[in-house]
């Protein structure tokens, strides 16, 4: 008999802890007792308790007559995830070029290169790229996205408009991902193709002296009036606006303010209007961005402040954490949730990036170096086999360290792209605070997880 590897322990009382099983999805609160025979089993290869309880683990997963049994788990959620409908989105960037030098973006370099843009051919080209991927995996659920770069410079607006059209005789949703400032300058092809404009995502991090900062040209110009003309501008079309405040040490302590602006200003009460929190990402692990703050802390510190400030957690969405979204799903969801076992679209070959370079990427981080391209699309699609197994096929089994992680079906396996820049190998995971991560989240429902346990 064996326990099993997937369960995390929470402990919400002196008397109570928590088990969470991440691979059947059971919550479970047992006892000090229970708990401390559960942690010697592997070890002492015997449980001291009552049929009944040892029955009761034993159906919840918790613990294995052998390695076998517990193989035969994990391969029926490998089935179940090979069955559920997945997505293909097309992430298009017209450019690599961008108006803004924001201080933390992950792009650096590549949008100073000014032969970093599409023609107008390239068109023809990654239609017919979309409409052979769309033939070979019929089941998916389409979507482009515009990226870049700036996608919405007012240099591409004759690709841009072309595009549309394309997308719209397939019916295939378009949403833009932009830094907002030439977004007026776009309302007419954004009123012509409404029925097809998906949701535009515009980054605003904090009120205007602060994100004007962070967010602001070559020259110092801050973005912020323009990209307040713009939401205002989408809102009256529409238009589902994503709201993205990118956040760390500089611009935390100015979250309240920044909702007091979108109070004002009305957008709170639109229904078109979210906005989603995010980390400044360093994949990397350079550290070389000054105002970097880990995502335990990030989350801890938000918690903080929505405790005090209930209407804060309203309006602010924390979706892009992906830590936190499968862990929230398990606990709040009444029933049962597949394990997660990628950590993000590029590992389920669900991104497909076409650059301005002539090449195919899984993951936008990845964009501008061929190296870490899977494929090409110039002058028609070529993937290379092998780059598409490796971003395709990774998974929380393929990966040593996530195989042995009490957490890994909450985690994914973390960012591919960090593994491959920081250790060279997309199977060797960087694990970014993963637990600390989740436990912030914990210790913020502790008082619900209390609740539930004494229900
Ligand atoms: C690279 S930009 C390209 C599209 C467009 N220029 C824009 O700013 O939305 C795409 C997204 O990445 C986000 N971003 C850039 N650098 C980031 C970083 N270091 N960490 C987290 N998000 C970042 C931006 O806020 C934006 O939402
Ligand atoms: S606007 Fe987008 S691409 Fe341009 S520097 Fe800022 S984050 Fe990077
Ligand atoms: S990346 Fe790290 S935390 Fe995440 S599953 Fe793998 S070992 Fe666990």
């Amino acid at each position: 008999m064996r326990v099993s590897k997937r369960v995390l322990s929470y402990r919400i009382s002196e008397e109570s802890i928590l088990l969470i099983n991440t691979l059947t999805g059971a919550l479970d609160v047992v006892s000090p007792d229970i708990y401390h025979e559960l942690s010697k089993l592997d070890t002492s290869g015997h449980l001291t308790i009552d049929d009944f309880t040892r029955e009761r683990l034993k159906r919840r997963g918790y613990i294995f007559d052998s390695i076998e049994n517990e193989a035969q788990w994990i391969q029926r959620i490998k089935d179940a995830h090979t069955k559920t409908a997945k997505r293909l989105t097309f992430v298009v960037c017209p450019t690599y070029k961008c108006n803004l030098r924001c201080t933390y973006c992950f792009e650096g370099d590549l949008t100073n290169d000014s032969r970093n843009s599409m023609g107008i051919e390239d068109v023809e080209m990654i239609f017919s790229a979309i409409d052979k991927l769309s033939d070979e995996y019929k089941e998916r659920r389409r979507t482009i996205e515009l990226f870049g770069g700036e996608p919405l410079l007012p240099a591409n607006k004759k690709i841009i408009g072309l595009l549309f059209k394309e997308a719209q005789k397939r019916s295939i949703p378009v949403s833009i991902v932009t830094n907002g400032v030439f977004v007026t300058d776009y309302a007419d092809i954004l009123e012509r193709y409404n029925d097809i404009v998906g949701s535009v995502q515009v980054t605003i991090d904090g009120p205007r002296d602060i994100h004007d900062l962070r967010r602001k040209s070559g020259s110092g110009k801050g973005s912020f009036d323009k990209i307040r003309t713009a939401i205002d501008r989408l809102l009256e079309l529409r238009i589902k606006v994503h709201a993205r405040t990118n956040v760390d040490v500089q611009n935390i302590g100015h979250l309240h303010e920044l909702l007091s602006f979108f109070t004002a200003k009305g957008w709170v009460d639109s229904p078109q209007f979210v906005c989603n929190l995010a980390p400044v990402e360093d994949h990397g692990c350079t550290r070389a961005y000054e105002f970097y703050m880990p995502q335990n802390l990030l989350v801890a510190k938000f918690y903080e402040e929505f405790k005090e400030h209930p209407e804060m957690a309203k309006v602010f969405q924390l979706n892009l954490f992906r830590t936190l979204r499968h862990i929230n799903s398990v606990l709040s969801k009444s029933r049962p949730v597949l394990p997660l076992l990628h950590y993000c679209e590029a590992n389920n070959f669900e991104h497909v990036v076409f650059g301005p370079d002539g090449y195919v990427y899984a993951c936008t981080e990845s964009m501008g170096d061929r190296k870490k391209a899977v494929g090409e699309f110039r002058p028609q699609l070529k993937l290379y086999e092998d780059a598409v197994k490796m971003w395709g096929g990774r998974n929380v089994f393929r990966m040593k360290k996530c195989r042995e992680c009490d957490i890994a079906l909450l985690c994914g396996g973390g960012c591919a792209y960090s593994a491959l820049v920081v250790n060279g190998d997309i199977n060797e995971p960087v694990c970014n605070n993963a637990r600390e991560t989740i436990f912030a989240y914990l210790d913020y429902i502790q008082a619900e997880l209390v609740d539930k346990a004494s229900a």
